[in-house]
């Protein structure tokens, strides 16, 4: 079952500011592994597409390892068992997730792969959106880092993103009054009609500052995906005590040297919180998370949306697409050209 040659697209070369097309370097390479007791091999179906990756890229401290030059790109990904070491406990088709990287077949110890059973309601691309680190990110971020409580006003920004768009719906879920900042009228549009945000605003508006002063005043916690200038504006908008959500700060992945902010005296004035977090760190707890999204999706109450673009080697074009906000709700590759048929 395993193939004779297969593609990769490995790091050429570390990029200054987005990846350009010198990035990345696509290999076809002869396949020359078996699965061992222990192992299985994988078809990888999709991969997912997420802005961390672009740090991931950079040679500095984190919190993980710099992908090494000539090395797989690193990707979660979604993919189908094609061979199952006899002592690896998975069996040939299963439906499996792991950080199997810019590959058409990826080699996998069993205690690196997950065994996926899609639930009531939902999809196989679920376990990168709203079953996986979207819906997890979303779902610790907002509650526990963010503390929301009903009646509370929330900000969301990347709010059409793929994390953005659940925080959106658990806040509206949790009684808060949510207001949502994204890059285009129909992101905004798609917000408020079929996620039900109070109020979207397009941040490239240029009445977007003054809408938002009237429209939402000050609020109680802000998650934010964006950072830059966007977090900026927001530490002048902070009720007393308000907590703000360090998420991630997309406006500053592709500079070497982020921009500083200027409006936090705020936080010292209004006794207000700015918290960064990992959503790694809450592994323990992702059972909790899963089964209150898994729920949802079941009783149809969280909407999703997947940007799906076709073909391994389009995936170091389809990552800028993070930055330039091609996307709309989770961005994800598809690598094999028959997937329904296997799966
Ligand atoms: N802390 C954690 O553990 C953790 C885990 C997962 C993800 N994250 C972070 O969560 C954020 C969202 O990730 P995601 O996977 O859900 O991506 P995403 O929101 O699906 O995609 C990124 C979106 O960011 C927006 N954007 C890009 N550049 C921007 C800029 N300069 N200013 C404002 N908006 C900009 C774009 O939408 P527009 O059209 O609206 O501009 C784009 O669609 C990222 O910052 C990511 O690093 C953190």
């Amino acid at each position: 079952m395993a193939p004779l040659q297969y593609t990769r697209v490995v790091l050429a070369e570390r990029p200054k500011a987005a990846v350009t097309p010198s990035t990345f370097r696509k290999e076809v390479v002869p396949f020359d592994s078996k699965a061992g007791p222990s192992q299985v091999l994988v078809k990888v179906e999709y991969v997912s597409l997420d802005p961390a990756m672009r740090g991931w890229l950079n040679n500095r401290r984190s919190y993980i390892e710099p992908v090494k030059i000539g090395a797989v790109m690193r990707a979660a990904g979604l993919g189908v068992v094609v061979e199952a070491g006899e002592e690896s406990g998975f069996a040939r088709g299963d439906l499996v997730s792991g950080t199997f990287g810019w590959t058409e077949y990826a080699l996998m110890e069993k205690k690196a792969v997950t065994k996926l059973k899609i639930p009531d309601g939902g999809e196989l691309l679920d376990f990168v959106g709203p079953l996986g680190m979207p819906g997890l990110t979303a779902y610790f971020g907002l509650l526990d880092v963010g503390k929301l409580r009903s009646g509370e006003r929330l900000v969301v920004s990347g709010a059409a993103g793929a994390t953005g768009s659940i925080v959106c719906q658990l806040g509206k879920q949790k009684g808060a009054k949510v207001y949502a900042i994204a890059g285009t009228p129909d992101k905004c549009k798609w917000l408020e009609d079929e996620l039900g945000v109070d109020k979207a605003f397009n941040y490239k508006s240029p009445t977007f500052h003054e809408e938002f002063k009237q429209t939402v005043g000050y609020f109680d916690v802000f998650f934010d995906n964006v950072g830059g200038e966007i977090l900026d504006f927001a530490l002048t908008r902070m009720n007393k005590n308000a907590r703000t959500v360090l998420c991630g700060a997309i406006s500053d992945y592709n500079s070497l040297k982020p921009r500083g902010l200027t409006g936090y005296l705020n936080l010292i004035s209004q006794r207000a919180k700015i918290e960064g977090f990992i959503v790694f760190d809450y592994v323990q707890q992702f059972p909790e998370a899963l089964s209150y999204l898994g729920a949802r999706l079941k009783d149809g109450s969280l909407k999703r949306r997947f940007h799906v673009v076709e073909g391994l080697e389009k995936a170091p074009q389809a990552l800028n697409m993070l930055f330039d906000g091609g996307n709309t709700g989770k961005l994800v590759v598809k690598v094999g050209s028959d997937t329904k048929a296997k799966l």
